[in-house]
């Protein structure tokens, strides 16, 4: 008998717990709340496709009609030089001469070329055409999707 009265006690004290949540819950959500929140939420969702295509346009380093054959093209801001040794054949070397840090400037003649000091870099494999570097540029893995460059 005991035992069943702390039951319905309990039972009660729960139902009337809940009740007291649901309430509570239910004012929170009024509707002048919602009305003003959701105009931004739709201001943002059609906004979400652009914000991709600029993330992906921005992932690629490239265009591959960008880079000449035989030469190549620095990328100043990424410090990346990206060169085309042979027809359809791309490499990229960082654009911060090994000598003392300048940033290489061109590509012309087969080599990349910094105008600090003279250094000289060949766009095959970055290796040191003409001094006083002695070091050559390190290589940057790219990858090549389509027509475009991308870092890897
Ligand atoms: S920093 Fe490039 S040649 Fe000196």
């Amino acid at each position: 008998m005991t035992e069943t009265t702390r039951r319905t006690m309990v039972l009660g004290a729960g139902s009337a717990g809940l009740a007291a949540v649901l309430t509570a819950c239910a004012s929170y959500g009024s509707p002048t709340t919602e009305a003003s929140a959701e105009p931004p939420e739709d201001e943002a969702s059609s906004d979400a496709p652009k914000k991709k295509t600029e993330k992906k346009a921005a992932k690629a380093l490239a265009d591959t009609a960008d880079i000449p054959k035989g030469g190549g093209k620095v990328f100043e801001s990424q410090k990346i030089v990206v060169t085309q040794p042979t027809d359809g054949d791309f490499k990229a070397f960082t654009a911060v001469c090994t000598h003392q840090g300048c940033t290489v400037a061109s590509v012309s003649n087969g080599t990349i070329n910094c105008p600090c000091h003279g250094s000289k870099f060949k766009i095959e494999d970055g290796s040191v055409a003409d001094g006083p570097a002695s070091e050559p540029l390190a290589e940057k893995k790219i990858t090549v999707d389509g027509d475009k460059i991308r870092l890897a």
